[in-house]
């Protein structure tokens, strides 16, 4: 496939994903009967247009993901989605600009189930409109390890897919920069994906933020020595070339 085929390919599947926003994420038939098959449709499409092989998406995989759907479908599914398309597409566009060697087929099911432990963490604590308290982020920093269970009880997850799971954020307590060091290329992008997509979505708790507060927010991260400077200065210029919308989805 030759790089312009690529390049079509990613923005077919960033304007179907902007189609998805635009007919209201809501009013999709994502829950009912026959709902498995219009998610396999669904997340093979996205794994298309970034001209992934079809074995990307497994049955076990839908089967998580209509769950995470089904549990939490408001927040960590649509966020899910979104860390998914922006790790693979920037990652792809960091591969082709000839500075990484991410494999993209797990770049993207890694996004896709990189909270899937969130299954595992009461609903109440997901929804909070509300700051969490101490006990309650406690029990939101085991999703990682949840996540892990999760993906390792399925010995057809590739072992980088689990890791970003395991390890998207750092330990309790862990320093920031050994942290950034121990874990794979792979985490580290997701984990800059991760928060550039929290910080552009809309919580209960705040509106979504605009491109320049998020990429401010990176920048501090960059001060700090826990984002890679060469990754983020490539940020801008893959968000003007290609785009990066974001789902926003909210329903009960
Ligand atoms: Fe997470
Ligand atoms: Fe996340």
């Amino acid at each position: 496939m030759s790089s312009d085929d690529r390049v079509d390919r990613r923005m077919a599947v960033l304007s179907s994903l902007e189609s998805v926003m635009l007919l209201g994420y809501a009013d999709l038939p994502w829950k009912g009967a026959g709902s498995f098959e219009r998610e396999k449709i669904f997340l093979t499409s996205l794994s298309d247009g970034l001209g992934l092989e079809r074995e990307v998406i497994t049955d076990n995989l839908v089967d998580r993901m209509e769950t995470l759907r089904n549990y939490d479908g408001g927040v960590t599914y649509p966020h899910s989605i979104n860390v998914a398309m922006i790790t693979a597409g920037f990652g792809s566009y960091l591969n082709e600009q000839g500075i990484s060697h991410y494999d993209i087929g797990n770049l993207f099911t890694g996004g896709l189930q990189h909270d899937i432990g969130k299954l595992y963490i009461p609903q109440g604590i997901l929804s909070k409109s509300g700051k969490l308290d101490v006990e309650e982020r406690e029990i939101m920093a085991n999703h990682t390890a949840y996540g892990g269970l999760i993906l390792r009880a399925d010995s057809g997850v590739p072992v980088p897919v689990v890791e970003m799971a395991e390890n998207h954020h750092p330990g309790d307590g862990e320093n920031i920069i050994a942290y950034h060091n121990r874990i794979s290329d792979a985490t580290r992008l997701l984990s800059l994906v991760d928060q550039y997509v929290a910080g552009r979505e809309e919580r209960s708790y705040k509106d979504s933020w605009p491109e320049w507060k998020c990429e401010k927010m990176l920048g501090e991260s960059v001060s700090k020595g826990t984002i890679d400077p060469t990754i983020l200065s490539f940020l801008p210029s893959y968000r003007k070339e290609k785009g990066m919308p974001v789902l926003h989805a909210s329903y009960s």
